[in-house]
């Protein structure tokens, strides 16, 4: 069936510049908030190292919103904010990071692209090639990925191989394929993962207008933590007076490499996400945290899925359990804030959804509640 010819301008086709046409503007719809329209490299463009005439591949990344956390904030004693990553396009930071290294791979020409994965890499890599047009290979940890992103991963289309073996080994592998053989490697040992990562700290510092005194985040690889350090010190370098926050760094207690000081053989945590016993990016987190005089610490996984459960029920934030592990080492180690200083601003970041993983969800509470179709019944479970 065929309506009524389009008079509408913004339902104009696509001008067709570009390949996606984002940087140029082609398809830019109208709307009061356009930057949330807008892709991470079109938005940062000037501090990313890309020209508006490359080819962008984008699904409209970035400009998460920054929530304040009440409940969370009262336990701290402190403005506590949730970066919340989980609304990116495939529901985590990945995407930032995928925007920048899918559209450099195809601007080298590249027709496939790989990467190892504890899932949401995969997932990401999957829609970021499937957009491009090229071939996506994703390395996951056989049975070891939540079910939100194999699904994800294999929907978009991408070549999914369960490696029986640990997220360090199918780094290991694919580091080798991408030398041997004409396929892009995009897991954030690439640089390009790093420089649009290191955007969101961009959009902190421009959504607090003023000082943030602590970052807590998650570090499995250690690429995100190197990317946010990145963001801050150019912001810092830019203008001395945006200073550095803290770099608190948290791990999962099973998957602790950077606490220990030594690679964990057989990492372990229900926040699958983060079992990863021997980061790439080790060093550079070092950097981070000492530099920033933050510091590491781990917790347990019950610490992870309370601060999970928390969020989801007190804060009205459903986040993955490997994200909850920033909030989880807030609470329990704090962030560095001396007693007696000013009432101090701590951002947790949130890196994934919580819809992500919804077996844990499932697992972690009340069952629903059974009824029979009438009205006697539905007063009986409800009314107390
Ligand atoms: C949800 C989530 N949180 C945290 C991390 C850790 O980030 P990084 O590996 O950059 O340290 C990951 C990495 O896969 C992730 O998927």
């Amino acid at each position: 069936m065929t309506g009524p010819a389009c008079t509408d301008p913004r339902l104009a086709p696509p001008s067709g510049r570009g390949l996606d046409g984002a940087a140029e503007g082609g398809h830019r719809l109208r709307g009061t908030d356009s930057i949330r329209r807008m892709g991470l490299i079109e938005r940062y463009i000037e501090r990313l190292p890309f020209a508006a005439t490359d080819p962008i591949v984008s699904l409209n990344e970035g400009s998460t919103p920054l929530i304040h956390a009440p409940r969370l904030s009262d336990r701290v004693g402190a403005d506590v904010y949730l970066k919340y990553e989980g609304l990116n396009p495939t529901g985590s930071f990945k995407d930032r990071g995928m925007t920048c290294a899918v559209s450099a791979a195809v601007r080298e020409g590249a027709e496939a692209v790989i990467c190892a994965s504890t899932g949401n890499t995969a997932a990401a890599l999957a829609a970021y090639a499937a957009r491009a047009g090229i071939r996506g290979v994703v390395l996951v940890p056989d049975g070891k990925i939540a079910a939100g992103k194999l699904a994800q991963a294999l929907m978009h289309g991408a070549e999914v191989i369960a490696l029986r073996g640990n997220f360090d080994e199918a780094l290991r592998l694919v580091r080798q394929i991408a030398d041997a053989h004409p396929i892009a490697l995009v897991n954030s040992v690439n640089d390009f993962r790093i420089e649009g990562q290191k955007c969101a700290a961009f959009e902190i510092q421009e959504d607090l207008e003023g000082q943030l005194d602590a970052l807590c985040i998650p570090v499995g690889n250690a690429g995100n933590i190197t990317a946010y350090w990145k963001g801050f010190r150019e912001l810092h370098a830019e203008d001395p007076s945006v200073s550095l926050p803290r770099m608190v760094g948290f791990q999962a207690r099973g998957a602790n490499p950077l606490v220990r000081g030594e690679a964990v053989a057989a990492p372990e945590t229900v926040a699958s996400a983060i079992r990863i016993g021997n980061p790439a990016r080790w060093e550079e987190a070092m950097t981070a945290m000492t530099g920033s005089g933050g510091s590491v610490n781990d917790v347990t996984d019950e610490e992870i899925l309370d601060a999970y459960r928390f969020l989801a029920r007190e804060e009205g934030v459903f986040c993955e359990p490997a994200s909850a592990t920033s909030v989880a080492g807030l609470l329990k180690h704090g962030a560095g804030i001396e007693p007696g200083s000013d009432r101090q601003r701590i951002a947790c970041v949130l890196t994934g959804h919580g819809l992500k993983d919804p077996q844990t969800a499932m697992d972690e509470s009340t069952p629903v509640i059974p009824c029979e179709p009438s009205l006697a019944a539905l007063e009986k479970v409800l009314i107390r």
